[in-house]
């Protein structure tokens, strides 16, 4: 087989630039390890970037966002029995919609499979070969048959576990990483929800969080030992933890409802720099993972992708490299300030064990002039929105 891109992984960052790529007219297949019922179902993030919304709605695949996703104008910060909001719209101008991330998936298989797009699930044993050379190629197992792809790129868009990063020669690239010493218990819940809003809640038994799905599910996450085990969580036993985390003396109560999917995610930071070796791309979680607090890990992928997308629609318009000559620093320059953010917020609102009662309060003020300053508010909603 021959096409013009050959991209691994079906998640968020393959799918949209297969799309963006079918757009233009040019040609490509998307391989996927898993089925798509199984990528169609898997809970990840909820948040969406006005700039997230924008490249997905000019893609023509935004139209039940735009009916089902909520948008949010601000959230709430809870620390020391208080809730503090943060007005988004009145501080940037900009809003983001809490539309999960599985959804987006269905919007995107839809427009590439009527679109006659040659996505593959459930392929197996993925390699990609000569990436050094102007003819790369991917070879790959599906339904019991061995098969290879020639093609001018490879893109690997297939997360932090995929097969692409390691291609490229430890020697010529720079990888950074932190692992943070805890993760977040995510649970969905049928139930109506307990605030219009986002809830961020730093607490000394750790970080809660209150986010939604829809109007009759919510989604509700809190700092846990990354090593815990789901089964070591009764229904019980989790809601006494988000009612010591979140509740204070005003009155709010979290309202509770069947919990029917539980999870423990871990946390970490990195960054693989640069995100391009010879005709082989990174985009996405391939290339860089932040901690979910800032709600930045498909926003990032969607941006990668906009970027590569433009850099190959030129390549192929006009010959000219330049822009695949910059995606990498181009694309780098807002993963490192989204992992600054993330980094941050992370660092506010956690509980960290080895914390020292000074560093504990010194934790207290920052969160205290971040509240109380309109100067840091602005800065932070502008991350918060990806108003840059
Ligand atoms: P992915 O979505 O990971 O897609 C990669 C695809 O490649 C997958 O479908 C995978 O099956 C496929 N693949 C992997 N290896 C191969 C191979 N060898 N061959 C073929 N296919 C392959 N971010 C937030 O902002 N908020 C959150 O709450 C949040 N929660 C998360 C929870 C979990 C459990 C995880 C894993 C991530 C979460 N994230 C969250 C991060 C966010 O979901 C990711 O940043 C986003 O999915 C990145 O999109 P991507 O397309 O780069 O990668
Ligand atoms: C969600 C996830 C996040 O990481 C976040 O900061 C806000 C919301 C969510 O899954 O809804």
């Amino acid at each position: 087989m021959r096409t013009q891109v050959a991209i691994i992984g079906a998640g968020p960052a393959g799918l949209l630039l297969s799309h963006l790529l079918h757009l233009q007219g040019i040609e490509s297949i998307v391989l996927e390890m898993r089925s798509r019922a199984d990528i169609e179902a898997t809970i990840r993030a909820g948040v969406l970037e006005q700039g997230s919304m924008d490249i997905l709605n000019e893609a023509g695949v935004g139209e039940r966002m735009q009916r089902e996703g909520a948008l949010h104008h601000g959230f709430e910060f809870a620390f020391g029995g208080q809730r503090h909001r943060v007005d988004l719209t009145e501080l940037t101008g900009q809003s983001i919609t809490v539309y999960p991330q599985h959804e987006v998936i269905i919007d995107l298989v839809a427009a590439r499979l009527a679109a006659g797009g040659d996505v593959r699930f459930e392929v197996s044993e993925v390699a990609l070969h000569d990436i050094d050379s102007a003819q790369p190629s991917v070879t790959f197992v599906h339904a019991g048959q061995g098969a290879s792809i020639e093609a001018d790129f490879v893109i690997g868009a297939d997360g932090f576990h995929g097969v692409s990063r390691p291609m490229i020669p430890a020697g010529t690239r720079e990888d950074f990483q932190r692992v943070y010493p805890f993760g977040w218990f995510g649970i969905l819940v049928e139930s109506a929800p307990s605030s219009d809003e986002l809830i961020y809640a730093q607490h000394e038994r750790g970080f809660a969080l209150v986010s939604t799905r829809s109007p009759s599910v919510q989604r509700l996450y809190f700092q846990c030992d990354p090593h815990d085990k789901v089964d070591n969580w009764s229904d019980d036993r989790i809601w006494s933890e988000l009612h010591a985390r979140l509740e204070h003396n005003d009155g709010w109560k979290l309202k509770e409802g069947k919990i029917f999917q539980k999870g423990i995610i871990g946390m970490r930071s990195f960054v693989c720099a640069p995100m391009r070796h010879g005709r082989l791309f990174l985009a996405g979680d391939a290339a860089h993972i932040v901690p979910p607090t800032g709600a930045k890990g498909m926003n990032l992928a969607i941006s990668d992708v906009r970027v590569l997308s433009q850099a190959l629609v030129a390549f192929y318009k006009t010959g000219g490299e330049d822009g695949l000559n910059a995606y990498s620093e181009t694309a780098l320059k807002r993963v490192w300030r989204a992992e600054y953010f993330s980094w941050w917020m992370t660092r506010l609102l956690h509980t960290f064990d080895d914390a020292s009662p000074f560093e504990r309060r010194i934790q207290r003020a920052e969160l205290e002039n971040v509240v109380a300053s309109r100067a840091l508010r602005t800065a932070l909603a502008e991350n918060y929105v990806g108003a840059f």
